[in-house]
């Protein structure tokens, strides 16, 4: 097996892979090597890619197959990779919130994958918290009364949006021509502890699209909904990753939560993502 070099961004999460050109081939060992990295850390920063949307996809052929944003629209070039592009003028930052991607459908994305075209001068970084540290964190009694609690996810939910529609949101965020009229409103529930398909560790399955406790009124699920969604963004938990130009990252969006930040207004930033498919949480 491959050794690829790493150095870890923090004690929770994250590790920045050095040496490794994934815009060519990568051959069997190397890709043992990055899963290992990523199952280990949930993050993966991989440094100086020079990837166009076509081995942007290529390479995210390895995780599995792509997840087609429901809202969003692709590049006429490439449908599989969504744009995510501040603008100078905008009003908003998309993924200016704690959350894992579009837990509002059966089947979760599995992993996400980030590049960076353009960057602001300063700011702009991402920050991710590991769910499962969260988890193992909360006492005995917590963990078994979350056990059975499931949680309700409304893509259409205007208490996200400031009381506005997504259309409206993402008209401010200026990425409105971008947006996919045909698609309806999305529901779904989840158990809100979750396990890894892959390692049997349990995390806390929660971000903003977490509309209300199921089977609970939107009052009664508030105050513990509001108590993990802090709870989750303890530093302890957390790394946090700076962009740098042609920079390629990775997460898993099984048990990582992430955010945004949105400290660059009059800049752009512009980056291409890919999203891959996921299971049934369970
Ligand atoms: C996202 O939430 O998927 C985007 C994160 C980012 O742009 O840093």
């Amino acid at each position: 097996m491959t050794t690829i070099e790493t150095s870890e961004l923090a004690g929770a999460l994250g590790v920045e892979i050095k040496g490794l050109d994934v815009s060519r081939p990568l051959d069997e060992s190397e890709v043992g090597a990055l899963k290992t990295a990523f199952s280990e850390h949930k993050v993966l920063v991989i440094r100086n890619q020079d990837l166009t949307p076509e081995s942007l996809f290529a390479f995210s052929k390895l995780w599995g197959d792509p997840y087609y944003f429901p809202h969003m629209t692709g590049l006429a070039e490439q449908p599989e990779v969504f744009e995510i592009h501040t603008t100078p003028h905008a009003e908003r930052v998309f993924g200016n919130r704690w959350h894992s991607d579009q837990m509002y459908v059966p089947n979760p994305v599995k992993v996400t994958m980030l590049y960076a075209k353009e960057l602001p001068p300063v700011g702009g970084d991402t920050i991710f918290s590991n769910t499962e540290s969260a988890y193992d964190g909360l006492s005995d009694g917590m963990k078994s009364m979350l056990s059975r609690v499931r949680i309700h996810c409304d893509s259409a939910d205007r208490s996200r949006y400031g009381g506005k529609s997504r259309e409206e949101w993402y008209a401010a965020s200026g990425m409105d021509e971008k947006l996919n009229q045909d698609e309806a409103q999305l529901i779904a529930v989840h158990p809100l502890i979750r396990t890894h398909p892959e390692t049997g560790r349990k995390c806390i399955f929660i971000g903003d699209q977490a509309q209300r406790l199921d089977g609970m009124s939107d009052v009664e699920s508030q105050p513990l909904i509001d108590y993990l969604m802090t709870y989750i963004q303890r530093p302890e938990f957390t790394c946090r990753v700076h962009w740098e130009p042609d920079s390629l990252v990775l997460w898993d969006n099984r048990c990582t939560c992430h955010y945004a930040v949105a400290d660059y207004a009059g800049h752009t930033r512009r980056m291409h993502r890919v999203t891959i498919a996921g299971d049934a949480p369970f």
